[in-house]
């Protein structure tokens, strides 16, 4: 099929990008990104490009070359999915909160609601291509709600998972590792994977388009989160092995990275993985396991996020343990918010699990993110409902800069690894700060002799006590 427009339902850190990239490199092809939340759709519009819904470094410039050309962004999902010849699913897929696997499927809730709008208003035949991260087999319910609630016409379905890492999303898109297309064997399945095989190859070597059966693309997906983030889970486990023996977790991770079938990326030790996914699709793949009754491989991913919790359990305990067993009272103050550096996503971010564990032990928590807004922050400790919003205020507050946020603090935290922590005044910081002033750096990213020459008492992740 000739794809003259494009649909993307979903406005969010997935569709949002890459629907920017897809236009960017396609300027004979007509993309809109629909979605139901018009505040973010208002700001994909922004005339200001700082106002753009999501900060990624480089999506402005990207948006900027496309927008009102042949990219657009808009609230009207109808008439954009009818006049569409491919639509792209890449809506939420969070966690269920309720019901029948609560707390580990996925709530494709979102991705059934889409499936049924295409159905309803479609009067020609439709590619659709599910980009949101979905459990194996999704797409066989998705085909059988179109062709049991559609209008006659053919839905052909692809997978075509996203692998896209916040903060570095636009060299992601721009040089994929490998582009994964999943697809029915049959011709109109062929035909399908074509037209989208097609657009991508606009820019990315057909070496790097992977083309597989739906359920090895949708499995993938799934697979391909869970071992990143049982690389992270393994490198800190061991981190709290080196804090009782005296090992150096980088030197260990340096080590063991040079070997070339372990291979360095991925091993850098902190307070824990966050981000919307890895956990999500982790629990997901337990369940997926679980249902099937693959008992000991549920149990087997199961342990990277016990372990997860636990790096982030461990980090603020160690802050109460150093500060004398007590924080009540005590200022503590958070560098960053954000889940990881350069993006001002903070879905499941340590940061907010380690401020719970603290507010629980009364300490006074100023929080500095170049990124993250007061707004942000607040609903975040809000939504584990741990207490009311006005006891969340009395505890946690927001500075805008961070030799404020810090004055008179008994402790720092790092739990970004944002740059700017890296070259701060810490001779400045020191001297505004309650002594000894304590360091905890959740992210190694300091210079631990600089820091203790100043009079810090530094306390890094798998660093000899
Ligand atoms: P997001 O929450 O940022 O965006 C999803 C958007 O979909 C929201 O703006 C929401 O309003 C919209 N939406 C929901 N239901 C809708 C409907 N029925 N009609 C129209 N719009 C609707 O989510 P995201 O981070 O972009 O993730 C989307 C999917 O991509 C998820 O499955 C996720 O697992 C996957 N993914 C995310 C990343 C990432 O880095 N965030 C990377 C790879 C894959
Ligand atoms: C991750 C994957 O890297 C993407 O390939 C995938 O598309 C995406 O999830 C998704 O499906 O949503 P993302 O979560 O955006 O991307 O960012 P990562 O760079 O993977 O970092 C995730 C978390 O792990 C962050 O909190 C980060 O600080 C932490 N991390 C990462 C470590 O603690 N150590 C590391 O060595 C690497």
């Amino acid at each position: 099929m000739k794809i003259k427009n494009i649909c993307c339902i979903g406005a969010g850190y997935v569709g949002g990008p890459t629907m920017a990239v897809i236009a960017q490199k396609n300027p004979h092809i007509n993309v809109t990104v629909v979605d139901v939340n018009e505040d973010r759709i208002n700001s994909w519009n922004s005339e200001d490009l700082t106002k753009l819904p999501i900060f990624e470094p480089g999506l402005d410039k990207v948006v900027a070359e496309s927008r009102g050309r042949n990219l657009f962004f808009s609230t009207e999902i109808e008439e954009n999915i009818q006049k569409s010849e491919m639509i792209f699913i890449s809506v939420n897929t969070p966690t269920k909160t309720y019901g029948d696997g609560k707390g580990m499927a996925a709530d494709l809730r979102f991705v059934e609601l889409c499936a049924r709008k295409i159905a309803e208003v479609s009067m020609s035949d439709k590619i659709v291509v599910e980009k949101s991260t979905l459990p194996v087999k999704t797409a066989s319910a998705i085909k059988n709600i179109l062709d049991e609630t559609g209008t006659g016409v053919r839905f052909d379905i692809l997978s075509n998972p996203e692998f896209l890492a916040e903060g570095t999303a636009m060299r992601d898109l721009e040089i994929p590792d490998r582009v994964l297309i999943g697809g029915e064997k049959d011709k109109y399945g062929q035909e399908a994977i074509k037209s989208l095989v097609d657009i991508y190859s606009s820019w990315v070597p057909k070496e790097n388009i992977l083309t597989t059966n739906l359920w090895s693309s949708e499995l993938s997906k799934l697979v391909a989160n869970a071992f990143l983030a049982q690389r992270i889970s393994s490198i800190n486990s061991i981190s709290e092995l080196c804090e009782s023996t005296g090992a150096d977790i980088d030197e260990v991770a340096k080590a063991i990275g040079m070997d070339s079938r372990i291979g360095s990326k991925f091993l850098k030790a902190s307070v824990a993985f966050g981000g919307s996914c890895f956990q999500k699709d982790i629990l997901n793949l337990v369940y997926i396991a679980k249902s099937l009754g693959l008992n000991k491989v549920s149990e087997y991913w199961n342990q990277v996020i016990v372990l997860n919790n636990h790096q982030r359990e461990r980090f603020a305990k160690s802050i109460l343990t150093s500060l004398y067993n007590t924080v009540s009272g005590k200022k503590i103050c958070f560098f960053g918010w954000a889940f990881k550096k350069d993006t001002n996503d903070t879905r499941e971010s340590a940061a907010i699990y380690v401020a719970d564990i603290l507010i629980d032990e009364m300490a006074n928590i100023e929080v500095y993110d170049p990124k993250v807004s007061e707004n942000q922050i607040l609903k975040d400790i809000n939504y584990l409902e741990t207490r009311s919003d006005e006891k969340n205020k009395k505890y946690i507050s927001v500075m805008n800069n961070p030799y404020d946020a810090c004055r008179k603090a008994h402790a720092i935290a790092i739990l970004t690894e944002w740059e700017e922590f890296i070259s701060l005044d810490w001779n400045k910081i020191y001297k505004n700060m309650n002594k000894p002033a304590f360091i905890f750096d959740g992210r190694n990213i300091l210079d631990r002799e600089n820091i203790e020459k100043i009079g810090f008492i530094y306390k890094g992740i798998g660093k000899p006590q």
